[in-house]
């Protein structure tokens, strides 16, 4: 960490891809037949925990450090899996796996770490059941998650909460049986799923909130340039926001509508960012810069735009603290139920140097504080995004900081402390 202290941050990095998309791509190979190629994938421990799933499905996959290539014999010839789907830290692989394995008709068991195993799962089940899936759930809420062969039904479906894993977890459900399922959002939620099981051939049609999926489909390889994660990115820009003098070029990120929050708050706090070389190829990505201002403006985020960030609230939080004013974030519950109660994690630790908040079940609002450093441990809470905000606290507050199992930063961006060094002393 030392190497990271005193002096702006300058030059342009290339983040790893976006996590969200390099998942949903080794799935979608894995349900079609023949080759599907995975440029600039995320490699990291959650999206190898899905390689490594799919590989027990029956498709044969391939890694290079530039790209994944999958070899499947397609959906109706993968087979129920002998061992353990393992997940590890990932969300998104159980969930949507709950739906990729109901949706194929096998029999399966699904398990994580500890932190999966204490995060909600029936928010997937539930309108699996009502599909007619049978599953069982530790609790029945938790994994371990057994899977039976079923013959399912279409539904109608409002989701309760905007989750793109509960989302694309009943679309993949839909997808290879000849049923119709109607998917209904109160707040839009991330569109990955949607935008790739059009490009790989799959009967969906999206009227704004309402989804609906064809099934029956037949799947052909696509192949799938990943733009770099935003999520990532975020640590980033926040840096170059609040270090003097900095200026960062974060190159081909993902600009995706239902993932973008964050740009909306560099505008709403007057950052001065650029963005250019615009690409709308399947998802939207292009280059974005941010050069240090000084006196920025608070922010306030609640409703809508909140499913849009949720995962860049956390380092959204440290901005907060170098702003001139009070930032609210409201409508956020979700947060409670992310790899740790992300609001307890983001305060506790951040208040470790003096940062003031008032705190609500839904979010927080961050208030004028007098920081200072304190020689205490930091907690992670084997939380890839909480152990990289407290990377970025540590260097702007000049702090050779001592975080608790800090290597969860390879959940979703192993090169983090790289790229953070390649930026440094130019
Ligand atoms: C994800 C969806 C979001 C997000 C998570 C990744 C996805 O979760 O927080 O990191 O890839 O579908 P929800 O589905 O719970 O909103």
């Amino acid at each position: 960490m030392r190497e990271l202290l005193n002096g702006s941050f300058n030059g342009k990095v290339t983040v790893p891809g976006d996590k969200s998309i390099t998942h949903r791509a080794v799935m979608f190979g894995t349900l079609s037949k023949g080759t599907t190629h995975v440029y600039q994938p995320l490699l990291s421990e959650d999206t190898l925990d899905t390689v490594n799933c799919m590989v027990k499905l029956g498709a044969d996959i391939d890694i290079t450090d530039e790209k994944i290539t999958i070899n499947s014999p397609g959906a109706e010839s993968l087979t129920s899996p002998k061992e353990l789907l393992y997940t590890g830290n990932s969300g998104t692989t159980t969930r949507l796996l709950m739906g990729l394995i109901t949706g194929l008709n096998l029999n399966a068991t699904i398990d994580g770490d500890d932190t999966i195993k204490k995060r909600p799962m029936d928010r997937v089940s539930i309108p699996l059941e009502m599909m007619n899936a049978k599953l069982k759930l530790n609790n029945e809420r938790f994994t371990p998650v057994e899977i039976f062969e079923s013959k399912l039904e279409g539904i109608e479906y409002d989701m309760p909460i905007a989750s793109a894993q509960v989302k694309s977890a009943i679309i993949f459900a839909s997808l290879h049986n000849k049923i119709t399922t109607v998917i209904r959002e109160q707040e839009k939620s991330r569109n990955h799923t949607e935008l790739m099981l059009k490009a790989f051939g799959g009967n969906i049609e999206v009227d704004d909130t309402t989804i609906t999926v064809n099934g029956g489909n037949t799947l052909t390889p696509v192949d799938v340039t990943v733009p770099g994660d935003i999520s990532s990115a975020a640590f980033l820009m926040v840096l170059a926001a609040i270090i003097p003098d900095s200026k960062v070029t974060l190159k081909n990120i993902l600009l995706n509508e239902t993932r973008n929050g964050i740009i909306d708050v560099f505008t709403q706090i007057g950052a001065d960012m650029t963005i250019e070389n615009i690409d709308d190829s399947l998802e939207k990505r292009g280059n974005i810069t941010i050069t240090y201002k000084p006196n920025l403006k608070p922010f306030t985020i609640s409703g809508d735009i909140i499913p849009k960030l949720i995962d860049e609230i956390p380092i959204l939080a440290v901005l907060a603290l170098f702003l001139d004013g009070e930032s609210i974030v409201r409508d956020a519950e979700e947060l409670r139920v992310k790899e740790t109660d992300r609001i307890m994690a983001v305060t506790n630790e951040l208040s470790k140097y003096g940062a003031e908040f008032e705190i609500y079940e839904d979010g927080f609002k961050v208030l004028p504080s007098k920081l200072k450093i304190q020689d205490i441990e930091f907690k992670s809470y084997h939380d890839h995004r909480i152990a990289m905000m407290l990377i970025v606290m540590g260097i702007k507050m000049n702090h050779d900081i001592k975080i608790d199992n800090v290597e969860c930063i390879n959940i979703s961006y192993p090169n983090f402390i790289d790229d953070l060094k390649s930026l440094k002393g130019r």
